[in-house]
């Protein structure tokens, strides 16, 4: 790619930028949330098309024009979007041949879709029927369909755009594995990631991207370390990845959650939470750590207004106080927030602006006898915009157009203006880079301090031995163990959250 400038209104997202991929490789785009690894790649893939932007897009030596994906599809490049964008209510195998349908004589052929989406099922490592509807499977599993979906085309540059932003290590670890095979037959990657160990594993190039522009581009060796990519994103040396514990003081139980089961909602059998039982004092923040599929998601989420499966029991209490979070606004009402992990869907609304976002939740802090006053509500995106420092032309722009990790910063300030007592946080850093990472905790560790209730859902193991007080794991829906202190280790976490699985 040659001098590549893109502007949006108000926006430079992309000056004069150069990116050169070795064919076969697997080249790595690190930066901070909104340096424009996104923008760069849709230019390249074709959801700008030629005319959208200034500069040159070349493959092979030659230019190329594209008119839109599929014209950069036709020409072998597949883009694995950082939010995902599969149809919820089809099935896995129709989302992978959606717009390449298989067919003869323009007839599906259902039996050809079923073999193949279950060759590349396999491929992919995902253990599900092909005829499962994508609205039943979690994030996790629908990035693996993204990635069947690619192989499905004949690529030959695979763009995956923060993938393993939603996997847990091993699924991780997985997908890793299968992009340096695909490299072994000759497909070249490019890799966007905010995970630097990944980076360092599997990739051969790093570009750092700040600001719109290149900053460098560094081969992946010995000689390069984590601290060195950090250094180029964020331009000085940023030297703990946690902020310092301070002892906080810890009070009574503020929130627990009693015996509480949960149905699959379709699947009536199947307990997705099995009678589970947790407490989080005030002051406290407590870790739930899980492989996909545990149900810690689905745990969160049918006690926050019972907005997944089907309630069979449970109690919640503040205190000694059972109360109410029958209905979201129950839950808020009581206190309790949830930011979710999935912001693209039921996080935000894209097409609302910031501000509007901020205070959705939370309506009448800034209405005057039932309406809204617009100025407040501007007034309370700017607080947040500034304290939060979300990348953004002004509070009125829309949350769709932010970048990822802006994105979940709006979520996060939209709960934290509810002024919760109990916070239930699902992977709250994902897709969040080192510099807002850190931010981000020490937002928890302030609350904390403040005396709330903080609840942390995260696939990342460090990031909750890092942070907790004191962490449970939740196998197949079952509370498995406990840890806190010395036998918060790695190793202890994960016998638990393996325990009663088949392997
Ligand atoms: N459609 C759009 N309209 C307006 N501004 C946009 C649009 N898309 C991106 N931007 C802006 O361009 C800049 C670069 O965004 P981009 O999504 O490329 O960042 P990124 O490096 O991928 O960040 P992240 O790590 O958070 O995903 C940001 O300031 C973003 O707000
Ligand atoms: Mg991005």
């Amino acid at each position: 790619m040659r001098g590549i400038t893109k502007v949006f209104p108000g926006v430079k997202a992309l000056a004069e930028v150069d990116l050169t991929v070795q064919a076969g490789s697997i080249h790595a785009i690190c930066g901070e949330n909104g340096a424009g690894k996104s923008t760069l790649m849709k230019v390249l893939s074709g959801v700008y098309p030629h005319g959208d932007y200034d500069g040159e897009v070349l493959l092979d030596g030659g230019v190329c024009e594209f008119k839109g994906i599929r014209s950069s599809e036709r020409a072998g490049i597949a883009i694995i979007h950082q939010e995902l964008a599969l149809v919820p209510y089809l099935s896995i195998a129709e989302n992978v041949f959606l717009g390449n349908e298989l067919n003869r004589y323009g007839v599906m052929s259902w039996d050809r879709t079923l073999v193949e989406a279950q060759e590349l099922l396999d491929r992919v490592g995902l253990a599900e029927s092909p005829q499962t509807r994508v609205a039943d499977i979690g994030v996790g599993k629908q990035q693996l369909v993204e990635i069947a979906k690619a192989l499905s085309k004949k690529v030959r540059l695979l763009i995956l755009d923060e993938p393993t932003a939603a996997l847990n290590d091993s699924d991780s670890r997985h997908l890793l594995d299968l992009i340096v095979g695909l490299r072994g037959h000759g497909i070249t990657s490019i890799l966007i990631s905010h995970k630097l160990n990944e980076v360092m594993k599997v990739a051969d190039t790093v570009t750092i991207m700040r600001d719109g522009q290149v900053i460098e581009t560094l081969p992946v060796d010995d000689a390069l370390t984590e601290d060195r990519i950090v250094r180029g994103m964020v331009g000085r040396d940023l030297t703990h990845r946690f902020p310092p514990r301070e002892t906080r003081e810890i009070g009574e139980v503020a929130f627990a959650v009693r015996n509480w089961t949960v149905l699959h909602p379709i699947d009536q059998h199947r307990k997705v939470v099995d009678d589970v039982s947790l407490h989080v004092r005030s002051g406290e923040i407590v870790g739930i750590a899980g492989l996909m599929g545990a149900g810690r998601t689905e745990l969160a989420m049918s006690v926050f207004g019972r907005t997944y499966g089907r309630y069979v029991s449970g109690k919640v209490f503040k205190g000694d106080t059972e109360i109410s979070t029958r209905t979201v606004s129950e839950a808020i009402r009581n206190g309790v927030a949830y930011a979710t992990e999935d912001r693209k869907h039921l996080g935000l609304n894209l097409m609302d602006s910031i501000a509007a976002s901020i205070t959705l939740p939370s309506l009448r802090k800034v209405s005057t006898r039932g309406v809204v006053n617009p100025h407040e509500e501007a007034g309370v995106g700017e607080r947040f915009r500034t304290s939060m420092r979300i990348k953004a032309p002004s509070v009125a722009a829309v949350t769709g157009k932010l970048s990822g990790g802006n994105q979940q910063k709006v979520v996060l300030s939209k709960w934290l203006y509810t002024d919760p007592d109990v916070l239930i946080l699902d992977e709250p850093t994902r897709g969040i880079d080192v510099g807002a990472k850190y931010e981000i905790y020490t937002i928890i560790n302030d609350l904390a301090a403040r005396g709330k209730a903080v609840v942390v859902i995260s696939s990342e193991l460090p990031e909750l031995l890092g942070m907790c007080d004191r962490i449970y794991a939740l196998s197949q829906g079952r509370l498995t163990g406990e840890v806190t202190g010395s036998e918060a280790t790695q190793e202890n976490l994960m016998r638990y959250m393996m325990k009663g699985r088949a392997q």
